[in-house]
């Protein structure tokens, strides 16, 4: 009797053990998302003080750090970060997701939805969301800089103020970004909650109210944020 519960017990300590690890693997990588997404729709902001701020903006971001890091040295940081920090995030998900799947495996149809949140029962859709308008979103942006009103690609007056007006002159593809960023701030509602409980400090029910404030706060500021200026160059506060 002994030398069979034993060995399982064991077993179900080490899966409890990894399950613990990958969800702070979670937690840390999306805290690290947090701060990315808060420090860029601040630095989007500059888009209020005119062509030369946001272009100069743009420019010194390549150059932080000189001379000590090479040119764009702090960027190319940052990138493999993020580029290390989203593979360890969605496979921690998709190692999650597969181990609740089979501890179980019939659906518990009685209590879906009750008492849950839409922002954690949409996670792993609103997380697929992100990425994908991600992908749009570099190529728009970053990598092919497409121009959406002119049909041009490459950045002709190298100028990242241009590229923004340009892009949200365009009435779908602010819809697109706004529709984004609502994904976006359902996924850091229940995501910060979340994050905040994997590192424990929601043992108490005030800290659990903090947690879920905190949720909201930063929910708002960066979904809000965002989207402020693409709504300011669809109405012609921000224009070239
Ligand atoms: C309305 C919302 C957004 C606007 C207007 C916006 C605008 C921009 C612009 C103009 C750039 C190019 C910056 C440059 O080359 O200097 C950029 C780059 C980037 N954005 Fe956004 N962004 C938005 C939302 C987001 C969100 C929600 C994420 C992440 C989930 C994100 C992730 C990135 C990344 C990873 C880069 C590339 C940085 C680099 O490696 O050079 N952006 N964005």
């Amino acid at each position: 009797m002994a030398t069979t519960t034993r060995p399982q017990l064991v077993k179900g300590s080490r899966a409890a053990r990894t399950t613990i690890a990958l969800k702070l693997l979670m937690a840390v990588s999306g805290l690290l998302f947090i701060g990315f997404v808060l420090g860029h729709m601040y630095g989007n902001l500059k888009a209020f003080s005119g062509e030369e701020a946001f272009n100069e903006y743009a420019h010194h971001l390549r150059e932080l750090g000189e001379p000590m890091l090479p040119h764009e040295g702090f960027l190319w940081i940052m990138r493999v970060g993020l580029i290390v920090a989203v593979i360890v995030h969605i496979a921690c998900a998709a190692i999650l997701a597969a181990r609740a799947a089979k501890a179980r495996p019939v659906k518990y149809v009685a209590k879906k939805n009750r008492g849950s949140s839409i922002s954690s029962r949409t996670m792993r859709w609103g997380g697929v969301t992100i990425l994908v308008f991600l992908v749009w979103h570099l190529l728009n942006f970053t990598i092919v800089k497409v121009n959406p009103s002119n049909g041009e690609t490459g950045d002709p007056d190298g100028s990242a103020y241009g590229l923004l007006v340009d892009t949200f002159d365009l009435w779908w593809m602010t819809v697109l970004y706004l529709l984004a960023m609502v994904a976006l701030a359902l996924h850091l509602h229940h995501g910060t909650f979340s994050s905040l409980q994997t590192l424990g400090f929601t043992n108490s029910a005030t800290s659990r109210a903090r947690a879920r404030a905190a949720g909201w706060v930063v929910a708002i500021v960066v979904a809000g944020g965002f989207s402020l200026v693409p709504l300011s160059v669809l109405v012609g506060i921000i224009e070239k």
